[in-house]
């Protein structure tokens, strides 16, 4: 697998330097200006989805986020625009327009992000009908008074800003990957509520088995987090959440400090994987006290993955060896553009994140807290 993108000339305009008398931004609110501080190596760092090029493009998030960055405009546009592409992106099922529904059919979203500079936070819970839930989310930010939207009232507030709103986020795929697991649960058309979500978790799990579904799009989501040169810090989350969830279930992704946590002056650091061992902890969070504390990204991430292991104690989350049975990743960078991918498991060094920088995009293996995989 080549695992580098051709090096693309980021041009680097005054603007993204700090050195211009005005900085063009597509916010409707200004970022606190801002001058070029030496030593910050610029960064946008992605989960995995974050490196693949979508069909009829031809650039990835990443490198569409590092590329608008270099423009100078602002992180969190430039972050969003690249997860756009993700969201957009019928094939991936683990976020946005043809992500993997809920145990009802029904694709809910969940979103937020994060403003450094600004000190300003959006995000929306269990959306539906709205491809671009991460607009959703910079819209709650700049718009509203809140930091959190759910439901009919984050789709109601979308529609009254002018987002459309769909009957249906399915495509052929998703549909056809939910009506397979229907089957699985409830031969008789799922008459048995109870059993319907016990048998679930191992109906989705054995289409994971089975190569079906990827185990990353079983719990889905991308982040995406970036400092520019001005030191600059933004994050962003978006994810269609776990597959098949009873409806209403939000994970980690919209939770400010779970599935993303900004400090401008300190470090970003946001997750993927089983939302619930993140939400235990906040460990978004956790990460960016650790690197306060003047921890490097791939230690303090280490400390949120300790946590992770030492909480999950129940039965049925742990596997032969009494570790945990599923994954949780984390991308994690600093003021200063150090930074650090690392899991859980990292089975034979075959999970990656997606980086890029001046040098242009790689995916990089992740530093797994554990040796082998979940299922051992
Ligand atoms: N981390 C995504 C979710 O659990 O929903």
């Amino acid at each position: 697998m080549n695992n580098k993108i051709s090096r693309r000339d980021f041009v680097i305009s005054s603007a993204a330097a700090g050195l211009a008398a005005t900085t063009p931004v597509t916010s409707k609110a200004q970022t606190p200006a801002a001058k070029i501080k030496s030593g910050i190596k610029p960064v946008v760092i992605a989960s995995r989805n974050g490196f693949t090029i979508k069909n009829g493009g031809d650039i990835s998030c990443v490198e569409t986020a590092f590329e608008r960055m270099a423009r100078g405009d602002d992180v969190l546009d430039s972050l969003i625009a690249g997860v756009n592409i993700v969201e957009l992106d019928p094939e991936d099922t683990s976020v946005g327009y043809g992500g993997l529904p809920n145990a009802d059919g029904v694709v809910q979203l969940d979103s937020c992000c994060m403003h450094g500079p600004r000190k300003q936070a959006g995000g929306v819970a269990a959306l539906e009908g709205i491809r671009n839930p991460s607009l959703v989310a910079k819209a709650v930010m700049d718009h509203t008074d809140h930091h959190l939207l759910a439901g009919r009232g984050a789709q109601e507030f979308a529609r009254s800003m002018g987002f459309k709103i769909e009957d249906d986020l399915n495509t052929e795929r998703s549909r056809e990957l939910w009506l397979n697991w229907k089957r699985r649960v409830d031969p008789r058309h799922y008459l048995d509520p109870e059993k319907r979500f016990e048998a679930g978790a191992q109906a989705g799990l054995d289409m994971v088995k089975e190569g079906l579904i990827e185990e990353n799009d079983y719990y889905g989501t991308i982040n995406c987090n970036g400092v520019n040169w001005k030191g600059e810090l933004c994050g962003v989350t978006t994810t269609s959440g776990l597959a098949w969830k009873i409806p209403g279930r939000v994970g980690d992704s919209p939770i400010l400090g779970a599935g993303l946590y900004v400090d401008g002056e300190v470090g970003a650091a946001g997750s993927t994987g089983r939302g619930e061992a993140n939400l235990y902890g906040l460990l978004s969070y956790l990460i960016v006290e650790e690197m306060r504390s003047g921890n490097h990204p791939k230690d303090a991430g280490m400390e949120a993955l300790r946590r992770v292991k030492d909480n999950t104690i129940e039965p049925r989350l742990l596997n032969n060896r009494g570790l945990p049975n599923f994954n949780i990743n984390f991308y994690v960078i600093n003021n200063v553009g150090d930074y650090a991918g690392v899991g859980l498991y990292s089975p034979e060094n075959r999970s990656q994140y997606s980086v890029c920088t001046e040098n242009g995009a790689e995916l990089m293996p992740f530093e797994p807290l554990l040796d082998g995989s979940p299922s051992d």
